[in-house]
Order: C-alpha cells, then sequence, then structure tokens
C-alpha cells in the first residue's frame, strides 16, 4: 500500500486520540453499525481531501465499513494530526496522504496521490481535489458519480464553476445542510478559534478588545465565544444586514481602518482576500495579535506586512512576530496566516463534526443510490437526511421534543381559521 506520512510510530497515539473523540460521535457511530451490514459503498472508491483529524479518521472508518475503497490527503498543508495519519495507515489500512507542514508543492502531489487511485466520489473541504481533478485530470471524469463539499469557501468555488459551466459531475453541497452550518460553522469554528488563540498566545482573553472580520455563522461563533469569555468585540462587516444584526446582537461594529487601531486580537473569518492589508497592519497597536479562521490563507495580506517590517521572528509555536520598520511596533501572526483552530489546535469538537460528517456519510451513500440521476449542479444534502441527522442527534443527546397533536397539523395545514 502507497503513502505519505510523517512517522508510522505515532500510530498508538492517534489510535487513542481517534476512540477518544469517537465517543463523542455517535450519530456517525450509528451509521457504521448501519454502513457494515449493508455496505452501501461496496465497489466504489473515494477519493477524499479533508483536514486530516481524529474526526475524519471516524468518518474514513464509517465509508470503509461500508464497503468503501478510502483513499485521503490533506486540505491544508497545516491541519495534519500526524499521530492520525499513522493510525490509519497502521490500523485502518488506508492509504493517506498528509504531513503536517507540507510545502504547496507536496501538497499538490498527495492530491494527485489520490487521483490516482481513480475516484468514483470526491470528498472536498475547500473543493481543491475536484477542482485538481477537472482541470489537470479530466480523462477521470468518465469515472466519477459525483462529489461532497465540506465548507463554504468550497460551496462558493463550486457554485462559480457552475455558472461557467465548468462542473462536469454533481456535488451536495454539505455545508449547506442546517445540521452542518448551524452547529460546526458556528459553536465549531467559535470553540476551536478561540482554543487555537489560547493554547498559541496563553493570553487573557477577557477584558480585551476583540475584533472579528466577517459576521457570517463562523464569525458569529468566534463573536459569541470571546463575548462569553469577557472580551469586548468589534464586528467588521461589507454587509449592511449583517451589520445590523451584530449591532443588535450587542457587539461594536466598525470598518477595519478604524478597529485596526483598536484591536488587542483579531480574527478573520470572511472568505474573501486581503481583509487585514499593510495600512491596518500599520495602525494596530504594539502587540496585536491576528489570526485568521476562514479556509484559505489569502485573508492576512502577509506579503504587505512582511513589505513594512523590519524584521520577522518565532516568538513562541505559531506565533511570529512581524516588527513594523516605521513605528517599532510588534504584530503577532499566530499559525501562518492559516486556519488558526486547526493548526494552533485540533479543529473543531467532535460533537459538531458528528453531525458535519454524518451529512457527508449519508451523502456519499445517496450519490451512489442515485447515480445517474443527480442534476449537474451543486445542490443541498436532502430534507429528510438534515432532518434525521438532527433526529438522531438530539436522542444521542438524551433530549425528547414535542410531537404535533392531530388538530395542530389540520391548523397549520389550513388557512380558513384567522381572526
Ligand atoms: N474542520 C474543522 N474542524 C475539523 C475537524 N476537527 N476535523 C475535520 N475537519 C474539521
Amino acid at each position: 500500500m502507497n503513502f505519505d506520512i510523517k512517522d508510522k510510530k505515532l500510530a498508538d497515539k492517534g489510535a487513542n486520540r481517534i476512540e477518544w473523540a469517537a465517543q463523542s460521535m455517535p450519530v456517525l457511530t450509528l451509521i457504521e453499525e448501519r454502513f457494515k451490514k449493508e455496505k452501501p459503498l461496496k465497489g466504489y472508491r473515494l477519493g477524499l481531501c479533508l483536514h486530516v483529524t481524529t474526526e475524519t479518521a471516524s468518518l474514513c472508518r464509517t465509508l470503509k465499513a461500508g464497503g468503501g475503497e478510502v483513499y485521503l490527503c490533506a486540505s491544508n498543508p497545516l491541519s495534519t494530526q500526524d499521530d492520525v495519519a499513522a493510525a490509519l495507515v497502521k490500523y485502518d489500512e488506508i492509504p493517506v496522504y498528509a504531513v503536517k507542514g507540507e510545502d504547496n508543492e507536496t501538497y499538490y502531489k498527495h492530491i494527485n496521490a489520490v487521483l490516482g487511485a481513480k475516484p468514483h466520489l470526491t470528498m472536498d473541504d475547500g473543493a481543491d481535489l475536484l477542482s485538481t481533478l477537472h482541470s489537470e485530470k479530466p480523462k477521470l471524469l468518465e469515472e466519477v458519480l459525483g462529489g461532497t463539499e465540506e465548507t463554504t469557501t468550497g460551496v462558493i468555488r463550486l457554485k462559480a464553476m457552475a455558472k461557467e459551466k465548468a462542473l462536469k459531475y454533481p456535488v451536495v453541497a454539505v455545508n449547506d445542510a442546517m445540521t452542518k452550518h448551524f452547529f460546526d460553522n458556528r459553536y465549531g469554528t467559535g470553540q476551536s478559534t478561540l482554543d487555537g488563540i489560547i493554547r498559541s498566545t496563553n493570553r487573557l482573553v477577557a477584558g480585551s478588545i476583540f475584533v472579528v472580520c466577517g459576521y457570517g455563522w463562523c464569525g458569529r461563533g468566534v463573536a459569541m465565544r470571546a463575548a462569553g469569555m469577557g472580551a469586548r468585540v468589534t464586528i467588521t462587516e461589507v454587509d449592511p444586514l449583517k451589520a445590523l444584526e451584530a449591532i443588535m446582537d450587542g457587539y461594536d461594529v466598525l470598518p477595519i481602518k478604524e478597529a485596526a487601531e483598536v484591536g488587542d486580537f483579531f480574527v478573520t473569518v470572511t472568505g474573501d482576500i486581503n481583509v487585514i492589508r499593510k495600512e491596518h497592519f500599520m495602525l494596530m497597536k504594539d502587540g496585536a495579535i491576528v489570526c485568521n479562521s476562514g479556509h484559505f490563507n489569502v485573508e492576512l495580506d502577509l506579503n504587505g506586512l512582511e513589505s513594512i517590517s523590519a524584521k520577522k521572528r518565532e516568538v513562541r509555536q505559531w506565533v511570529d512576530e512581524y516588527m513594523i520598520k516605521k513605528t517599532g511596533r510588534r504584530v503577532y501572526i499566530l499559525g501562518e496566516g492559516r486556519l488558526v483552530n486547526l493548526a494552533a489546535a485540533e479543529g473543531h469538537p467532535s460533537s459538531v463534526m458528528d453531525m458535519s460528517f454524518a451529512n457527508q456519510a449519508l451523502s456519499a451513500e445517496y450519490i451512489v443510490q442515485n447515480k445517474g440521476k443527480l442534476p449537474l449542479d451543486v445542490f443541498a444534502v436532502p430534507e429528510p437526511i438534515d432532518n434525521e441527522i438532527a433526529r438522531l442527534k438530539l436522542k444521542a443527546m438524551g433530549y425528547k421534543i414535542d410531537v404535533l397533536t392531530k388538530e395542530q397539523r389540520q391548523y397549520l395545514a389550513s388557512w380558513k381559521s384567522g381572526t
């Protein structure tokens, strides 16, 4: 079996951590048990380009239990948990191509290694596997039934492809499932981003001015958790509706140029390019801490920062100090501007990934069950799957809810009774 990982000797540590994470993934476990019996993915090769974490390991095991042949590479050069990669190779015999800190060339070499398996299904987090397949290996398209996409940035990219008629197979937008973005993007990003900041800096959040750029689902989660720890939160936005929501949720809203002067912490979660630029770095207070939790490392203009800096040095793991030439002030960048929650911490907690990856597993099954019948587009996870995941999660958490009475159902279906 081919693979490329850091060190197979890390496998036992990885296996213990995977076991720990799996304890908080009851919905995926239920799916795995059913898959073991029904083997819905038997005979299919699955190419996965995901963050190589303990939670992704559980997803790999579920897909393999379903009869799928699984190949895995990283969806970010800095998010791989090397012990998990080792455990998947050693104990699950899954070909993994991922090493934490790999350079760009290796990152794409690993993507190409997964494509070398000629996948019937692709599973992406950011659409790098799918876009490489389309642009560099179009011959493989013949055998592909469909794909899934995990994240907002990937879905935006795929919708742009579909609009240009460049997308050649159907893709399920897992991100758009309610049981995904309501929870993973909000509570997952919220907790794991604060986790990454705290692990790498050990700075006090309470009493700080905490600037969150972008008030989508991820931004809301980060703002909520920072406020919960006693920070004064400022939001920057370009969308008037989201800015208004942020104000009514109790936060301050400022343009980045003004926020830059007052912030102690800055987190970008916009999905867009060059959100914090050199003119903003220039204004920051001495000691400002800046990081990104959006998918790609494009939100901070680090080239611009470098161009105005006299020197750069690593002061702690995942913390680079830039000394601004003109002012002598120091700006700290976490995790090289890549996803701070995965670079400096362990990503989202297992309990939210349980729902995200339940969506992935059931979407893979859905693509196989509906092969040849799906639209050549990017489309949502079918509502019955989304609802079933919510029902199973509630049940696993030990909660019961009410059911409509017959009278209530009839009332909701009628239009005749009014004032
Ligand atoms: N994305 C964010 N957190 C993650 C995790 N723990 N595993 C896989 N993908 C993630």
